[in-house]
């Protein structure tokens, strides 16, 4: 599920009633619900992310604004639906990123209450998914995701228009790394602090040339990265959220997780106009099809049953994933699927999963 009802304490109401419920509780979701206590925990556990400041007053910090140098990223600490950040490539533009932050509050008064800003990092972003409960971390194939609305990563960003799974950039080496200083001391400072963290980490992380930085953590399973990864997994998700909740993932071995060797690509059909203002209800032709192709399904993410057809229902509408015997096959695959689906005003990058094969 989503963020919202996780950093309001879903799982803590559920736990409270005795039910079982797979996901981190209210104190540890805070890790996505609040940038403040995200950096600070990242200090706290010496885990590699952008230089940071944080501000409870937009005065002091338009005066620090003043000394940076640039492009530098201004945040609104609370959940924000993926918009309350801001990348700024002068003083004048920070101070107004500030104001819309921290004065006119516009990604809400508890969101705006503080802000992070931080340096902006340059590189390539990966993505990777962990499942951890107690102390046991298990790192799912590493996926990479495409934010920026169009093709080239141009644009405005979005909350993702395509990924693919594995990431050719996510070798083991580089994931090894990333495991033991990334997730391991996060997973253990939480512990240690008495919010664990059981459920699904997401590490948002920038390959620098410094080596892989955090940009941010979520407490749940990424949009579009879960599905081109859930495509390759061929055991039961089911046992693996249980084992979480049990905290037995240290019983998962290779026997229990096992993946499809091959590539998975997902490309996002959107609203024209996302992720500004579009139209819904938009009757969606084709699925009846595409359900018949072979290593291809279709992930709804917004739609809604109207009478006897299906319509849009929100800005990212449809995730068409299909599998291949490689990356470029999986890529073709996914597109043929995307060319039988169309409703009015569908909009969808066309170079998903090009970056990995350049
Ligand atoms: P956040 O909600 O903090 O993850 O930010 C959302 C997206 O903004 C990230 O996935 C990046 O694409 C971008 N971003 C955030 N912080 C930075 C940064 N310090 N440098 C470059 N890009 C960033
Ligand atoms: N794809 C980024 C996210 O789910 O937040």
């Amino acid at each position: 599920g989503p963020e919202e009802p996780l950093v309001n304490g879903i799982v803590d109401a559920f736990q409270k009633e005795g039910l079982r419920i797979f996901g981190p509780r209210k104190s540890a979701a805070r890790i996505e619900g609040s940038k403040v206590f995200c950096k600070q925990l990242m200090r706290h556990a010496d885990v590699p992310t952008a230089e940071f400041k944080i501000f409870d007053h937009s005065e002091p910090a338009k005066y620090w604004v003043d000394t940076r140098e640039y492009p530098v990223v201004v945040k609104a600490d609370g959940l924000a639906a993926g918009k309350g950040v801001i990348v700024c490539n002068s003083s004048e533009e920070a101070k107004k990123a500030i104001d819309r932050v921290m004065v006119q509050e516009e990604f809400g008064s508890q969101a705006g209450r503080q802000a992070v800003i931080e340096k902006r990092l340059e590189g390539e972003e990966l993505s990777v998914l962990a499942l951890v409960g107690g102390r046991s971390i298990l790192p799912f194939p590493p996926t990479q995701d495409h934010k920026a609305l169009n093709d080239g990563d141009k644009g405005p960003n979005t909350g993702g228009m395509g990924a693919y799974c594995p990431a050719p950039k996510g070798t083991p080496e580089l994931m090894a790394k990333i495991e033991s200083e990334v997730f391991v001391p996060i997973v253990h400072a939480m512990k240690r602090a008495r919010y664990p963290f059981n459920g699904l980490l997401y590490g948002g992380i920038m390959l620098t040339n410094q080596g892989p930085k955090v940009l941010e953590f979520n407490a749940r399973f990424g949009d579009p990265e879960t599905q081109p990864l859930l495509m390759r997994l061929k055991s039961d998700l089911l046992d693996l959220l249980e084992a979480a909740v049990d905290e037995t993932l240290a019983e998962m071995d290779e026997s229990k997780v096992v993946w499809d060797d091959r590539p998975a690509v997902c490309v996002v059909m959107a609203s024209g106009g996302y992720p500004g203002k579009f139209e819904n209800g938009k009757p969606i032709a084709g699925l009846d099809e595409v359900s018949r192709m072979a290593d291809v399904k279709v992930f709804h993410a917004a739609t809604k049953v109207d009478g006897n057809r299906i319509v849009t229902d929100g800005g990212r509408v449809l995730g068409v994933t299909a599998l291949g015997a490689t990356l470029a096959a999986a890529k073709e695959r996914a597109y043929e699927a995307v060319r039988k689906i169309s409703f009015k005003g569908a909009y969808y990058r066309t170079d998903i999963a090009d970056k990995a094969l350049r």
